[in-house]
């Protein structure tokens, strides 16, 4: 039985990244559908359910993709919807990369600080950067799931809110705090990790703002695109000290990232109830790369 991957992207182009991995991680077809909305996913999800039967079942899987996380939410809810019973396949969900890219990040502060220990966790302080985009909210989320404090910091308070707001909804107790770039002193002073996730070519921490990160222990910088997001910090940059403090750019997350989306296609073959969003992603990247 041939493993099938339908990829169901927003976008009005499937994203070719996506498709790559996709290939490289073993899915023998791939079905690339773009512009999907909850109208059209559901016939696109029923095409997957009904073709095959029993243990082939876990021979289809569905990817949900595309820029737009907001409209890859509402759509993986629709496919949740249309699932019923046993008849479903399994479903990878990382819109922008976003899951993958959050996840593996975390992973990467893991290392150094006790973030899976969940009484030290909460001791633990992070300041966002560029935190209402994709994968700063999707990091928020997940460090917030450990029992991190959170400060998301944006150029508008009520971005920054509102992102605080959505995820305390799903973890009540989490300690998340918003801010602007404006007032980003005081959150620097006592971070223990502080996370770039802004746009791509944009400084978001500049050397004078960096020196005051007097207790930072770990900085990751999620920017490829020169000028790094904080300054510094070389987008080659895994594990590499500097002062008291270790560093990490985008290209030295990115191996665990790939790593994480190559194995969690694998494993969609492996059944066909698996749900694959932010923290499930972060838990196959924890047993691929334990922290000890
Ligand atoms: N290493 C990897 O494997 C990998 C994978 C995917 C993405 N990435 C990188 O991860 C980073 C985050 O990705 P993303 O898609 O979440 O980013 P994004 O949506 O493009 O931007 C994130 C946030 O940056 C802020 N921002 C945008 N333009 C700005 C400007 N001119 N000045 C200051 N702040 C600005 C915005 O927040 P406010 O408007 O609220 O201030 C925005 O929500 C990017 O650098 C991306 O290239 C890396």
């Amino acid at each position: 039985m041939k493993k099938i991957l339908l990829q169901l992207d927003v976008d009005t182009q499937p994203c070719p990244f996506d498709a790559i991995v996709a290939v490289d991680a073993g899915t023998e077809v791939l079905l690339r559908h773009a512009g999907v909305t909850p109208e059209t996913v559901v016939p696109l999800t029923h095409g997957a359910m009904f073709t095959r039967g029993g243990g082939d079942l876990a021979s289809t899987a569905i990817f949900l993709g595309g820029s737009d996380v907001a409209q890859v939410e509402t759509v993986s809810q629709t496919v949740q919807q249309t699932f019923f019973g046993p008849v479903r396949v399994s479903v990878m969900v990382d819109p922008a990369g976003a899951n993958t890219t959050a996840a593996a990040a975390v992973i990467a502060g893991a290392r150094h600080l006790p973030i899976n220990e969940p009484a030290a966790a909460r001791s633990l302080k992070t300041v966002i950067l560029g935190a209402t985009g994709p994968v700063g909210q999707r990091a928020a989320r997940l460090l917030a799931g450990k029992g991190v404090a959170v400060t998301l910091v944006s150029r508008s308070e009520a971005r920054a809110a509102a992102c605080a707001a959505t995820i305390q909804t799903r973890h009540p107790d989490a300690t998340l705090t918003a801010t602007t770039t404006a007032e980003l002193e005081t959150a620097l002073a006592d971070a223990d990790l502080i996370l770039a996730a802004g746009a791509a070519g944009v400084e978001l921490l500049s050397g004078e703002h960096r020196s005051k990160a007097h207790a930072c222990r770990v900085f990751i910088d999620l920017n490829a695109v020169p000028p790094a997001g904080i300054a510094g910090i070389s987008p080659t940059d895994k594990a590499t000290a500097s002062g008291q403090a270790i560093c990490y750019g985008a290209l030295g997350v990115g191996g665990t990232k790939m790593k994480i989306h190559r194995a969690a296609i694998a494993s969609l073959f492996t059944a066909n109830d698996r749900w694959l969003d932010a923290e499930e992603l972060l838990t196959i990247g924890e047993a691929l790369e334990p922290s000890a």
